[in-house]
């Protein structure tokens, strides 16, 4: 039996450029691993199987669409395997269709459990190239730590860190469509009259301030240069995520966003016991489902 732990992600900037011919948009996406994350249990079993645990898992689906069965699959073709058989239980901690890439999750952390139980010794350069095929979050699930996404977000460079910063991740009721508030925000440009394609929206670039706010491990500098372009798109689908992250920095959050497409919101505190108060605090306001504290940055996708 393989056990793999798998970090969920914020981005800390999320700069979204035009739209691309392949349906896709380039980013400068800044991703950051947090410490609450999923575990993905490999056995020996018939064929690729599925079952997962927690309190969102009727939401998980069980069957190929799962990213953890279609990366058990993609490994097995890779290495020729013709019959592959492992069964995969997820216990389910990141909130799913959140923002926060869950699915990717899921998907980085099977290649390295069906990895180890299937005995391949795949380089991690190969694993990665798997991963970018299975989505643009997949890749940095399997790197962890605090990493610039270019292209669709898949093109990794590892950012230098300093410490632990604290989080907490205010959890709404029902998920946002990925696909659906990237339509959003082409949608808001072209009504803003600014465009949406590759040639009216400038190449987005990672932010000096908050590259210098990572490195030397400062949370209120980082909390100032928190930027997310997708956040106007969510709040536009789902308004009452204003309502969530006001909450949050009137309970003394020293920075908040919509997490990725949301609709999870994030919020940085100044240290462990300010997040722990903050994640009462944003529980007790009825603004969220449920809010968590935790911390990173943390490693990717690794057997424990
Ligand atoms: O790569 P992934 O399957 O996670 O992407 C899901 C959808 O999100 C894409 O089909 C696209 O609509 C949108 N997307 C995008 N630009 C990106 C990443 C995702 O438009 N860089």
């Amino acid at each position: 039996m393989i056990k793999v732990r798998v970090p969920a992600k914020v981005n800390v900037q999320l700069g979204v450029g035009g739209l691309r011919g392949d349906g896709f948009h380039d980013l400068a996406n800044v991703f950051f691993a947090v410490a609450l994350g999923d575990e993905v249990t490999a056995t020996p079993g018939e064929g690729v199987t599925l079952s997962c645990s927690g309190p969102d898992a009727a939401q998980v689906p069980l069957d190929d669409t799962n990213l953890a069965a279609r990366a058990a699959r993609l490994l097995a073709a890779h290495h020729g395997l013709a019959d592959p058989g492992v069964h995969l239980h997820i216990a389910k901690a990141i909130p799913v269709a959140g923002g926060m890439a869950g699915g990717s999750a899921d998907g980085a952390a099977a290649l390295v459990a069906c990895d180890a139980l299937w005995g391949l010794g795949t380089p991690m350069d190969v694993l990665l190239d798997l991963a970018a095929e299975l989505g643009s979050d997949v890749p940095f699930a399997l790197l962890g730590g605090v990493a610039l996404g270019r292209g669709r977000g898949e093109i990794l460079e590892a950012l230098p860190v300093t410490g632990t910063f604290h989080w907490v991740f205010a959890v709404a009721d029902g998920g946002l469509s990925t696909p659906a508030v990237f339509r959003e925000c082409d949608r808001l440009r072209e009504e803003a009259g600014t465009g949406s394609s590759e040639a009216d929206v400038p190449t987005p670039d990672a932010a000096p301030a908050l590259l210098a706010a990572l490195a030397t491990g400062d949370p209120a500098a980082l909390a100032a240069a928190l930027t997310n372009d997708l956040q106007p798109a969510a709040l536009s689908l789902r308004p009452a995520l204003a309502a969530t992250l006001a909450a949050g920095t009137e309970a003394g959050a020293i920075g908040a966003l919509v997490s990725g497409s949301g609709p999870t919101c994030a919020f940085l505190a100044k240290d462990a016991s300010a997040a722990e108060a903050l994640a009462a605090a944003l529980t007790a306001s009825g603004t969220c489902r449920t809010a968590h504290a935790t911390y990173g940055p943390v490693r990717g996708a690794a057997v424990h």
